[in-house]
């Protein structure tokens, strides 16, 4: 396979990034309850990496997965699971991170991801894979290579 840009294969690209996902919610759970600044520390990774992710697919991934009729309503509805996922990060974010109430929340974060990941490995992946010609899928890995070039600037 050719590698013209940094992100050759955007679905491994994805998929690796997903399992640092789930490393960073695991580092979270680890935390105590007492141990706020760890945290804080943890979670504030997590958010960036969610953030990042969610725009990677958002803007890159899914339009391209929007323009075919077989994976239009998939795309609309994993939109909205980011919404889902962003509104609980910002909840988490404003709240205090040593109470049972965040924990609990957190739980609900860590689940949502988690079926979002699962659904996207397994489904969307996969059509994405199918449907797309080789140039289509470049031209979104280029798209994802310019997103990461402007966050992390
Ligand atoms: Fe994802």
């Amino acid at each position: 396979m050719k590698s013209r840009t940094a992100i050759p294969d955007p679905v491994q690209y994805l998929k690796d990034d997903h399992a640092r996902i789930a490393t960073l919610i695991s580092e979270v759970e680890k935390t105590r309850e007492g141990d706020i600044e760890r945290r804080r520390e943890c979670f504030e990774k997590l958010r960036e990496a969610l953030v990042a992710h969610a725009n990677a697919e958002e803007y890159a991934l899914y339009p391209a997965l929007a323009e075919k009729k077989e994976t239009a309503e998939l795309a609309a509805e994993a939109v909205e699971e980011h919404r889902l996922v962003s509104e609980l990060l910002e909840q988490l974010g404003g709240m205090l991170l040593d109470t049972k109430e965040w924990s609990y929340k957190f739980k609900v974060l860590a689940g949502s991801v988690a079926n979002h990941v699962e659904e996207e490995e397994n489904e969307i992946f996969p059509k994405f894979e199918e449907l797309l010609a080789p140039a289509e899928v470049d031209a979104v890995a280029e798209h994802m290579e310019k997103l990461m070039s402007t966050t992390e600037a």
